[in-house]
């Protein structure tokens, strides 16, 4: 018999019934989750012009958007707040609370909402957490003591789960232990555990005016933020999180991890999130802007190798569109 045969693999992809047939990896748009941006200082919706068709919200758009969001199928968002004031210290939550009340009151369980919780936005330097009088160190535990207190505001206004971005060590276990002394064992943590020290930030930076530098002696957050250099931290790091009572788990950038998401995935039980970031989005954007792509079929190809490569969860500036798109998807 000829060899052709028996090593023709041409004939599981003849057409697209065999195709979608013989299929590893499916998308689902349930598993998505929609990123939101709500800005103090602006009095009407505004562009993020580094994030294609992403707006900065009022605290009045947001409830439109979320809204048309519904309808298309989106219910679970990652809220981030864009503060008007920046300090050192002693910052004012009242506008995420206050936002988040407003969701909840008119959405109430119809939206799950996931809180970022970060200090970049709110502080004068852009860091992630509180600085030494030298201005030259990032402090662990100060800065902890301070996301815990944020924690327990933006729980007690509404968020359904609690997502910490900033990197510190011990904020999964401390912002638990918050939140089960205030009843609120119910509210869950996303923690953004793998978090890696990347370019990819950059227009996310832009829209919260969060790019570290400014103010003080540190230029990055390379003593906070995995390196891309040593894989090992970053399952640790999500380990350790685990341990501390971390619901959900996160790697992020996340194409560029790809490696890191597979060996968690293998590794743990837990929900796995894969952030799709700022850079990597705005990366397709423009190449389709350009016709160099087309934008529906770049962005379910990446979403699908992050779902092949173990992640459950995807966040994803696009999400709003995952259900149209998979849907009319061809295999
Ligand atoms: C920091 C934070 C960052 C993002 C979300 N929260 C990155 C950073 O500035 O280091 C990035 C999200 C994106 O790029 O889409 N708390």
């Amino acid at each position: 018999m000829n060899d052709f045969y028996y090593n023709n693999r041409r004939r599981i992809r003849a057409n697209q019934h065999i195709r979608e047939l013989a299929a590893t990896v499916q998308l689902n748009h349930k598993d998505f989750i929609q990123p939101l941006f709500v800005d103090e200082s602006i009095s009407n919706p505004t562009p993020i012009t580094s994030l294609n068709e992403i707006n900065a919200d009022t605290i009045h758009s947001i409830l439109l958007q979320i809204e048309s969001d519904l309808q298309k199928g989106i219910s679970k968002f990652l809220l981030f707040p864009v503060p008007a004031k920046k300090s050192m210290n002693n910052f004012d939550y009242h506008f995420i609370v206050n936002t988040l009340r407003e969701i909840k009151k008119k959405f109430g369980n119809t939206v799950w909402i996931a809180a970022d919780l970060c200090l970049c936005a709110y502080t004068s330097h852009g860091h992630c957490g509180i600085l030494n009088a030298a201005r030259d160190k990032v402090l662990n535990d100060e800065s902890v003591k301070e996301l815990s207190r944020y924690a327990l505001l933006v729980a007690k206004a509404g968020a359904d789960c609690i997502a910490p971005s900033d990197m510190m060590d011990g904020r999964i276990g401390a912002i638990r232990d918050t939140l089960n002394e205030n009843q609120l064992d119910d509210i869950s943590i996303m923690s953004y555990s793998a978090k890696f020290s990347s370019q990819f930030y950059g227009p996310f930076r832009d829209a919260c005016k969060s790019t570290p530098g400014n103010n003080c002696n540190i230029q990055d957050r390379k003593t906070y933020q995995s390196s891309l250099f040593n894989k090992n931290d970053a399952i640790l790091s999500t380990l350790r999180d685990i341990e501390e009572g971390a619901d959900i788990v996160m790697v992020k950038p996340s194409l560029p991890y790809l490696d890191v998401i597979t060996e968690l995935s293998t590794m743990i039980k837990h929900p796995l999130a894969a952030y799709h970031v700022s850079g990597e989005y705005q990366s397709i954007e423009l190449l389709a802007q350009n016709n160099l792509v087309e934008r529906d079929k770049a962005h379910l190809e990446v979403w699908t190798s992050l779902k092949r490569g173990g992640a459950n969860i995807i966040i994803s500036y696009a999400a709003r569109h995952a259900k149209e798109w998979i849907e009319k998807m061809e295999y």
